[in-house]
Order: C-alpha cells, then sequence, then structure tokens
C-alpha cells in the first residue's frame, strides 16, 4: 500500500487518480508494507535545478526519482518488499520509499504530444517513478520491457489504457531519434510487435558504401529475430520528411514471418496511415509458394 504526500498544486479529482495509480502500482508489485511517497510537483526551472544538483545534468525533464531504499547492485526488480522492512518507521507506521519529482508543464507537453488526457500523462510519470523507487530501472532493452509491462499493467488496471497503435507510434518516432542517416538525410524508425505483445525499435542504418544500408524496419525485423521470436502483428513505421510506406525489400522481409501483418505509417509531426501487409505486397513470394513450393516440386519430380 502506497499513501503519496503531495507537495504542490493538485485538484481534487486529479489527486484521486494519482492515489489510485499508486494503490494498484504497489498491488502489481506485490508490495503489502505500507509505504509513502513524497512527491513534489513542480515546473522546468525546479526539475532542472535538482537534475543539475543530483545527477549533474543541467536541463529539465519529466520526472526524477530518488528512493529511498539503498539498492545493491544488479537486478533489483522485484526486491523492493523484503528491502522495504529495513526502512520501516515505527512511529508513522510505514516505510519511506523515497521522493518523485514531476514537471507539470512537461507533463502538459508531453500529453498534446501523445495525443492523450493530461491526467493519464500525470499518472505515467507517478508510475514510471514509483517503479524506480521499486527498484526498476531502463538501461538494458530487456529491463526496459519488463518496467514498460509494469507501468501498462499498472495503468491499465486503474483504467488509464493507452491506445496500443498510439504506443506503436509513438515508439517508432523515438526509434528515429536513433537513425543513422548522413547520407540521405531520410531518418526512419520502427517498431515491431511480435504476437505475445514485445516490442522491437530500429532504424535505419547507412554507409558509405551505399548499398550496405539497412532500413529502419529491417533493423527492427532482425533484432526481434535474433531474439527468438517468429510471429508479430503490426509494425509502425515514422519519417520526420514523407510518408513512410516500407520499400519492396523490407515488405518481402516482414512477408516472410507475419504475412498478416498490419501497417502504421506516421509522418510530418503526427500525419498517420494505416495498410496492411497483403494490400502492399500482394502475390508475394512466401515460403508456401517460394522455397517450400519448390523442394515439394523437386520431390514429386524426382
Ligand atoms: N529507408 C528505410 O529505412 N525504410 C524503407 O522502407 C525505405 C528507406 C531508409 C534507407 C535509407 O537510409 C533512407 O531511408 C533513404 O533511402
Amino acid at each position: 500500500m502506497i499513501r503519496l504526500l503531495i507537495d504542490g498544486d493538485l485538484p481534487d479529482s486529479q489527486y484521486d487518480v494519482l492515489q489510485a495509480a499508486a494503490r494498484h502500482a504497489a498491488t502489481v508489485e506485490g508490495v503489502m508494507t505500507p509505504c509513502y511517497v513524497q512527491v513534489v510537483l513542480t515546473d522546468d526551472r525546479g526539475i532542472a535545478a535538482l537534475n543539475t544538483a543530483h545527477r549533474g545534468i543541467n536541463r529539465p525533464t519529466d520526472v526524477l526519482s530518488f528512493p529511498s531504499i539503498d539498492y545493491p547492485a544488479g537486478d533489483t526488480a522485484g526486491q523492493a518488499e523484503q528491502l522495504l522492512l529495513e526502512e520501516w518507521d515505527a512511529d508513522l507506521g510505514a516505510s519511506f520509499l523515497g521522493d518523485i519529482i514531476i514537471s507539470l508543464p512537461r507533463a502538459r507537453e508531453q500529453a498534446t504530444q501523445y495525443g492523450h488526457p493530461y491526467e493519464r500523462e500525470l499518472c505515467y510519470l507517478l508510475v514510471h517513478g514509483l517503479f524506480h523507487l521499486m527498484g526498476y530501472d531502463h538501461q538494458m532493452e530487456e529491463d526496459k520491457r519488463n518496467m514498460r509491462h509494469k507501468e501498462e499493467e499498472t495503468l491499465g488496471g486503474i483504467g488509464q489504457i493507452r491506445n496500443m497503435d498510439d504506443v506503436l507510434l509513438q515508439a517508432a518516432r523515438e526509434a528515429m531519434k536513433t537513425a543513422y542517416a548522413p547520407y540521405s538525410g531520410f531518418r526512419v524508425g520502427a517498431c515491431l510487435q511480435a504476437e505475445d505483445g514485445t516490442l522491437y525499435t530500429g532504424c535505419n542504418v547507412e554507409n558509405a558504401s551505399f548499398g550496405l544500408t539497412n532500413c529502419g524496419e529491417r533493423t527492427a525485423v532482425f533484432k526481434a529475430i535474433s531474439e527468438g521470436k517468429r510471429r508479430f502483428s503490426a509494425i509502425a513505421i515514422a519519417a520526420d520528411q514523407h510518408a513512410p510506406w516500407p520499400c519492396g525489400a523490407c515488405r518481402q522481409v516482414l512477408s516472410e514471418f507475419a504475412p498478416d501483418l498490419r501497417v502504421l505509417i506516421t509522418w510530418d509531426d503526427g500525419q498517420v496511415a494505416e495498410s496492411t501487409l497483403k494490400d502492399l505486397l500482394p502475390h508475394s513470394f512466401s515460403p508456401a509458394t517460394g522455397a517450400d513450393a519448390h523442394l515439394l516440386g523437386k520431390e514429386r519430380h524426382g
């Protein structure tokens, strides 16, 4: 059970939503020990000052969290309940879980950017901070997925569900930021959703020897395949200049694993279009019509 102590202006209705989110985060994590969290609501200047003082990063951010638990090195996800007992304050009848700082103007900007309500973004930032306090981090790709999963489960549990298409599109836009495209200047990001819900992102990686360039979509597919995934339900592709319908080579590579894939694209700050791989690559050369059929033919004739 987590109780929030809020420092800053917050209407009652928003306080109730945040408190419900905190309670649910504790349930999702199996944290039964009564504990409290100090939440400071500030602005970009306030959060930038704290970012500089504590992390040496001289700029504003959306959320900061300072755990009270002194976690050991290594993977500490799932250890909060046990370690919280050491923080027990008998006078208060609760353990102190830590501090969370949120920039309200940032929350407002991000809500607009992601196209969802302000309350949803506030909840997300709080829940993100809470999972940090409970021992999660997002340095490694796998830890990040694990943390995102917990966050979505928490937000889903209090009815703050985010449209999955928006999640994919936003992840593709984020992936676009890492594109290596010094030759064409055309930056592409992709986010591929495996059938089990796992997300794999990719960007285009160009080369001075132009033909060696790898498209964003194929980077995502190859990452997923190399992690053992074989079946996919959707891909989102983002570019900053024009509609990034996937090139022929990417359509063919995608169709190997996901002939029924949904394809979402986004460009130019928020335009979105949707198609299917079946429509983008009709009569494709598939394992069934291609390699396998060829082998079957050989068997029949030979
Ligand atoms: N590109 C992609 O990443 N995906 C596509 O489907 C088409 C093209 C990249 C490759 C290259 O880096 C740049 O866009 C210009 O062709």
